[in-house]
């Protein structure tokens, strides 16, 4: 007789272990399936996400910020730093420890709320008396039932045609992130998120980094005047973004990557450098899954069709995260996996898309919640505008760090705040007070009448509010 489950989760990453441990406190016998492996071929749980995502990308984004610090930034404090040394190998190191650490707070939360967890990969079987039937692959195999499923089965990197990722010369985010030598060139294809945060990173450690990018606007998606502004920051700290270009052919070989690119210009150019990453976006995972055993949709992009409440075509069946429609973000698919596991207890899950922040931590970092200018204008909505620059913020001075501003766009004629855009130091924090103010529709001068801490950054989100309404105090 198979085990049988109220609820089984297939993928243990931020959508599918946070769905686990909801349902699990909300009274149900949960199993959850996940087969990423660690080094040693052992259990890894927390996804793309815990395992070569955000975690680790932000291990080594601290760790190549204070480097860049040490070597440029300490002077101007009076402190001197003389025979300043990189230790690649401890650097890494640190952060595969800090992923471990993560990894094992996961299964420790497995335990405290007993969930059962099963290393290996799930496949659907078929409709079984009672649910659904799921194949468990890993050491050894077995199949356990579950009346409900939710599929986390999260996403890979997408690949350049004629450009299979070998994780040596062409690398993915896996690749990118534990390189065990700085290179001398570097090549991005991709100015997005990972390409800007990656290449960060390694010019930062010494590279010498160059950006691909096809669109010929720099971060599309970002409010335009907040995109201009960490542009001009980038170009500053020598990362050279290319854009408007075409990508050709790509060689790989002993020496390294040779790459044929047009620019905007329509001019043929190649690039030789001695690494590759390829950062175009990612592609929805349903590998291994076996959707097609229970009939489970999926759309044109491979991606698990889901509705607004992540319900699947089939009844009971559920899907989260990166494998279903959204942005492909952690926090995201975490808001989806709680929504879900209080849906199935009969309770009123919710995800408020319009207030899912985005970060970009680069320095400096780029964060925003809710529409952008552009938006706003293409949609013909009447709306005011008032933004605040770090330069007049006194502690962004004591920092030393006053690139940037912060930016709110609110409704003419409600004031209700429609979106928060910063650039600048930290703004990776400061953003959630807008994402609270936008979740309690407060308008503007809600804002701009609340009291912030002085000295702090976030005087400058007080400002910027003030500024929507012309009255800014310190500028
Ligand atoms: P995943 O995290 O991909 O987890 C899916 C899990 O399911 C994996 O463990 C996989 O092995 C497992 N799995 C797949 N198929 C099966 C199967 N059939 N059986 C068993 N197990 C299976 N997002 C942010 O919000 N902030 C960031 O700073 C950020 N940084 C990122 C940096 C990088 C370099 C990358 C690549 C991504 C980053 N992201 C970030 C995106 C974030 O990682 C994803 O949005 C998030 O991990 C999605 O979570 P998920 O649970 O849907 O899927
Ligand atoms: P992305 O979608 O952010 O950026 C991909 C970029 O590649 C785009 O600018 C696109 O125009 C460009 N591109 C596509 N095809 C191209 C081609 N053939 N030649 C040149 N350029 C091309 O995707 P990315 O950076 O791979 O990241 C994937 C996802 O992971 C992100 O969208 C995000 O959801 C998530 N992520 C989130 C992070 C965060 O929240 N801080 C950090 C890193 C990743």
């Amino acid at each position: 007789m198979s085990k049988q489950f109220d609820v089984i989760v297939i993928g243990g990453g931020p959508g599918g272990y946070i769905a686990a441990i909801r349902a699990a406190q909300l009274g149900f016998n949960v199993a959850c399936i996940d087969e990423w492996k660690n080094a040693k071929g052992g259990p890894a749980l927390g996804g793309t996400c815990t395992n070569v995502g955000c975690i680790p990308s932000k291990a080594l984004l601290q760790s190549s910020e204070h480097f860049e610090h040490a070597g440029h930034g300490f002077a101007d404090h009076g402190i001197n730093v003389s025979g300043l040394s990189l230790d690649i190998a401890k650097m890494l190191a640190r952060k595969d420890q800090v992923v471990k650490q993560n990894n094992d707070g996961i299964t420790y939360l497995f335990k405290k709320n007993k969930i059962s967890s099963f290393h290996g990969r799930g496949s659907f079987v078929k409709a079984a008396e009672g649910g659904y039937e799921i194949k468990v692959a890993g050491a050894a195999e077995e199949t356990i039932v579950g009346k409900h499923i939710i599929v986390a089965t999260g996403s890979n990197a997408r690949a350049l045609p004629g450009a299979a990722f070998d994780e040596e010369n062409i690398l993915s985010n896996d690749g990118a992130l534990r390189m065990g030598a700085v290179p001398k060139k570097l090549a991005l294809i991709g100015s997005g998120v990972i390409g800007l945060e990656m290449g960060s990173v390694w010019r930062r450690l010494g590279s010498e980094v160059t950006v691909l990018e096809a669109l010929p606007t720099f971060l599309g998606a970002v409010d335009e005047q907040i995109a201009k502004e960490a542009k001009k920051a980038f170009d500053k700290q020598g990362l050279k973004i290319e854009l408007g270009v075409k990508v050709g052919e790509i060689k790989s070989g002993k020496k390294g990557v040779s790459i044929a690119w047009t620019n905007a210009k329509g001019e043929a150019q190649t690039l030789d450098v001695d690494k590759l990453i390829v950062s175009i976006g990612r592609v929805p995972n349903t590998i291994g899954l076996n959707p097609e055993a229970v009939g489970l949709a999926l759309d044109e992009r491979g991606a698990i069709n889901v509705d607004g409440e992540c319900k699947t075509n089939l009844p009971n069946v559920w899907a989260i995260g990166d494998v279903v429609r959204g942005p492909m973000l952690a926090h995201k698919a975490e808001e989806e996996g709680v929504a879900v596991a209080e849906r199935i207890a009969g309770q009123h899950g919710h995800v408020n898309f319009n207030t899912i922040p985005w970060v970009i931590y680069t320095h400096p970092e780029i964060a925003w919640v809710g529409q952008t200018e552009q938006q706003l204008k293409a949609e013909g909505r009447a709306y005011k505008a008032g933004s605040f620059p770090f330069l007049a913020n006194g502690r962004a001075r004591a920092l030393g760090d006053t690139t940037g501003m912060v930016k709110f766009l609110a409704d003419a004629a409600t004031d209700e705040i429609l979106g928060v855009h910063m650039v600048g130091p930290q703004v990776s924090e400061l953003i959630s007070e807008a994402v609270v103010a936008m979740e309690f529709k407060a308008s503007a001068e809600d804002i701009a009448r609340i009291c912030h801490a002085h000295p702090s950054l976030s005087e400058a989100t007080k400002e910027a509010a003030l500024a929507v309404d012309k009255r800014t105090l310190n500028f």
